[in-house]
Formats: structure tokens, sequence, C-alpha cells
């Protein structure tokens, strides 16, 4: 894991803008960080799912586990988390009597091992094969699973993809999935951009310790020294393309150095490094997005604001 972020850092600080993957903000305190965003006032999108799966989840069940197939199946979670919203889910399919192994993968060991015994605890009869592991890993594995799939990559997690690393992605969720198989896809929609910008720009400063957190963990595991001081986080929000995107913003000329790397960096007086995409949506563009992926959409689960929609599609 050092080393891919040695490798990771050392190719985005060449980029121009400068860029880091949030995908490296999840460290324990990272995600720490993370699940008091998730209960902020200005951060919406949590709520908004978990109300679709609060007052939806017996119609989403059907969606995932169409009554033309029958038999056992795997429920694979990309990014799993504190499992929440998934739960209520858990709760609803345990209520059909039909057979399933829930397999949550998470690249934060300690968000995995804190969803077991939570899992333990609320829903002993569930049958778990939890994995540490990233996206990439993660769709080798679901490529050798035998039997039927439903897989489930809630949150808005799409958005943190480019437009085209997004329509890779979706290609290759795709890929393994036979005409039973389904994937329930969340989605943050395009709404009043203010409200938008503030979920990343919290009034507590809890998205700025999240954001900033990474260069603390560049300081720890790649020798680095970054000075957290002359370091602020900055969230801006794109209406005419959904790009919300955050950054890390130089507050003065300074140069960095990474010991891991043997290499040092420049920075100028207010330069960035982004860190951050989390795209917003249209319900036209969801469809557009299934379809090159030679996919569509089987059903679409909105909260009563349509804040937010989860997704059901098949091949
Ligand atoms: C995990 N992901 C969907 C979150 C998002 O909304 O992009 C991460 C996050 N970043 C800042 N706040 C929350």
């Amino acid at each position: 894991m050092t080393e891919n972020l040695a490798a990771h850092v050392a190719e985005g600080l060449r980029r121009m803008p400068k860029t880091l993957s949030s995908m490296y903000f999840y460290d324990e305190v990272g995600s720490q960080l993370f699940q008091q965003i998730m209960a902020l006032p200005e951060y919406y999108p949590t709520r908004a799912e978990y109300s679709i799966f609060e007052a939806q989840s017996a119609a989403l069940v059907a969606a995932l586990n169409p009554p033309e197939a029958s038999g056992p199946f795997s429920l694979v979670e990309l990014g799993a988390g504190d499992g929440l919203k998934t739960k209520l889910l858990l709760r609803a399919l345990l209520a059909t009597d039909q057979a399933f192994t829930y397999i949550p993968v998470d690249i934060s060991p300690s968000a995995v091992a804190g969803l077991m015994a939570s899992l333990q605890q609320e829903l002993p009869s569930l049958h778990v094969e939890p994995l540490v592991a990233d996206y990439g890993t993660a769709l080798a594995t679901l490529a050798t699973l035998p039997g039927r799939k439903a897989v489930l990559f809630l949150g808005s997690n799409i958005g943190n993809f480019d437009p085209v690393g997004r329509a890779g992605f979706l290609a290759q969720l795709a890929a393994p999935l036979g005409p039973a198989d389904r994937l329930l896809l969340g989605f943050d929609l395009q709404k009043d951009p203010r409200r938008i910008r503030a979920a990343y720009d919290d009034a507590q400063g809890v998205t700025a310790a999240f954001n900033r957190n990474l260069l603390t963990r560049l300081n720890r595991e790649l020798g680095a020294d970054f000075a957290l001081d002359r370091w602020q986080h900055y969230a801006d929000y794109e209406p005419l393309t959904g790009a919300m995107r955050s950054f890390l913003v130089s507050t003065e000329a300074q140069t960095v150095c990474i010991e891991a790397l043997g290499q040092a960096f420049e920075f100028a007086a207010w330069e960035l490094i982004h860190t951050e995409n989390s795209y917003k949506f249209t319900q036209p563009q969801i469809a557009e997005l299934a379809a090159a992926a030679e996919m569509r959409v089987v059903a679409t689960f909105t909260d009563v604001a349509t804040d937010f929609a989860d997704v059901v599609l098949a091949r």
C-alpha cells in the first residue's frame, strides 16, 4: 500500500494541475472524519439515501432479486463503510428467506472491522464474507464469483470518478454480470448549487480537516514535511458540468520534501492540489451512463425532495 501511495504521489505532484486521489483520504482518521461528515447538517446525501432505503426497502429488494431468478446469490457492496443504509436492505432481504452471502468491500480495514462487529450483533444470522480491498481488486474478485450477483455501489461513490474513469469503471462493473444480475448505484442529483457547495465546505470545518488529513497521512507514511498551517481547504461547485471539486491550497510559496521519494516539490503561492471530484447528476445523464455500459435502468428510487437517486441496472 505504501509503494502504491508513493507511486501515486510522485505521479500526481508532477501533473499540472497537481493532483492527488481522494482514494487516499481513508486512513483510520480519514474514515472517522468521513463518519462525522455523514452526520453534518450540510451533508445531505447520506440522509437522503437513508430515507430512500427506509421508505422503499421492499421495492428495492424486489428490483434487486427478480422473481424469475431463484436460488442463492452474492450481495457485493463496494465501499461498504459503516453499512448503515445497507442494514435496512439486509433486514428486508433476510425477511424474504432467500439464501444470500453479503460481501462488503472497503479500502479501510478499520471500517470493515467496525461493520463486522455491528453486523454480528445486529444481524447474527447473516452470512458475511468481508473483503479489505480497493476497487480494482474488488472488480477482479467480482469476475471470479460464481452464481448470481447483486452489486451495490451506494452513497454517490460513482461521483468521485472523473467522467472518463466513471465510464470505464461502469463498463468493468457490467462485464461480469449475467442477465439476472443487478447493479444498484447511488447518485447525488443536481440541485441548488449553494446547497451542494455547502455540503463540501461545512461550518464546523470537518470537511476541511478530512481534506487536510491527506497531508498528515503523507507526512506520516511517506516522511513528507507538509506544514499544515500553510494549506487551506477549498471547495467549488460548477453547475454547468455538475463537478463538485475539492482542493488543497498552498497559502504561500513553499518547498515540500518527501523522504520516501527522495524528492522535493515546489508550490507557488495559491497553487492548488486537486484532491477530489464529487460529481452531481441529472436523471437523463444516468440513463446515458447506463446505456454507454450496455445496461438498462430497471427501476429508479428517489427521496421525497429528489435530492438523491438509487438506480437499479441490468444488462
Ligand atoms: C465518499 N464520497 C461519495 C463522498 C462525496 O460526497 O464525494 C466523500 C466526501 N468528500 C467530502 N465530503 C464527503
